[in-house]
């Protein structure tokens, strides 16, 4: 049977270990281990009162108070120690962590579209509010739609100029956005109006205005009674709008196998000296209407290939069209 007295001993052994323990303790871990180890389930006080059964029934009232009172002080002590560490913590993160406001803030400089990208959306825009809708094709092409298609058939002349690079026997990289007239038609009944902007590849010597890969708009309006007229008036709106005023603008004669006639035209910004040659056109040649399934003695239509590249060279009065590719961030920025 055990005596208050030896219970005491244990008390204040337990009090004088929690004390040096709590003391030694630098953080919230360290707190929280303690509290398990003297208060937690199994944790020494909580053994010790399971001792109260063992002591002699007429102390048992005075060693429960005790125990109670311990209980107390070791809860208290661990509340007292848990405050002192989070006021610590926050001082020290206080102190790491101070913000200093008369130092000069970050700066993140703030990326802009490439010129191109910007010449492209505004010529979409341009388009879109005259009620033509966008359409994409892929840049590796099949030599049907890029050629036969086109009314290009394989003996035709004009293959040759546009043999590109094959991807194997039939599928090539485009060099012209013309196949999506095609692919178009194919899908949609007349009236059709569309422009297809994308990059185009051709085995062209890279100069000032050329380039092994460029991008295009493609336009193709097909309707009943649609002119040469119309498409002379739709360009002079369209350059208008791009251009403003000031820049000259000229038709000449050219050939291409899917319009009948052809066109090439050319504009000449404010200061320039010499023309710049900035799209193919036409009217879409019968025999290419047909064979989309077209009624082509009801229905006319014309396209053009703009060059993208040549619109923004003319827009921004860049002579070199490498400059666009070589991306020297002294010039692109400053569009
Ligand atoms: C064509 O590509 C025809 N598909 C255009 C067309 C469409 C005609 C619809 C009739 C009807 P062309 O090869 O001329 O045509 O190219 C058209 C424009 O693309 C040129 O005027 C030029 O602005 C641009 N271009 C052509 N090759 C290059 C190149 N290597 N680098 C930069 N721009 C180019």
């Amino acid at each position: 049977m055990g005596t208050i007295a030896d219970l005491a001993q244990k008390i204040e052994r337990l009090q004088g270990d929690l004390a040096a323990r709590l003391s030694e303790a630098s953080d919230a871990t360290d707190i929280d281990g303690l509290k398990v180890e003297f208060l937690g389930r199994k944790g020494s006080i909580t053994l010790l009162f399971k001792e109260i059964g063992q002591i002699d029934p007429s102390e048992r009232g005075e060693a429960g108070k005790r125990l109670n009172e311990l209980k107390r002080h070791a809860t208290e002590a661990i509340e007292q120690k848990t405050e002192g560490a989070s006021d610590a913590e926050l001082k020290r993160r206080l102190s790491e962590e101070r913000v200093d406001p008369s130092l000069p803030g970050v700066y993140h400089s703030y990326g802009h579209l490439h010129p191109l990208t910007k010449v492209q959306r505004e010529i979409e825009f341009i388009f879109m509010r005259m009620g033509f809708d966008v359409a994409t094709g892929p840049e590796i092409e099949t030599e049907h739609y890029n050629f036969d298609a086109l009314n290009i058939p394989v003996e035709h002349p004009a293959r040759a100029d546009w043999d590109t690079f094959y991807i194997d026997d039939e599928r090539l990289l485009r060099p012209h956005t013309s196949p999506v007239q095609i692919r178009v038609m194919e899908q949609t009944e007349p009236p059709v109006r569309i422009i297809c902007p994308g990059r185009c590849y051709r085995r062209d010597t890279q100069d000032d205005t050329h380039s092994p890969v460029f991008h295009q708009i493609e336009l193709l309006w097909v309707e009943e009674g649609l002119s040469l007229a119309h498409l002379k008036y739709v360009l002079e709106v369209f350059t208008q709008e791009f251009f403003g005023e000031g820049y000259d603008m000229r038709f000449s004669g050219d050939y291409f196998p899917f319009t009948e006639p052809s066109v090439q035209v050319h504009i000449k910004a404010p200061d320039a000296d010499d023309w710049l040659e900035i799209m193919g056109a036409g009217m879409v040649d019968p025999a290419v209407l047909t064979a989309v399934g077209y009624d082509a003695e009801r229905y006319t239509g014309f396209a053009f290939g703009l060059g993208i590249e040549r619109m923004a060279m003319l827009r921004y009065g860049i002579k070199d069209i490498r400059a666009f590719f070589t991306n020297d961030l002294r010039l692109i920025k400053q569009f």
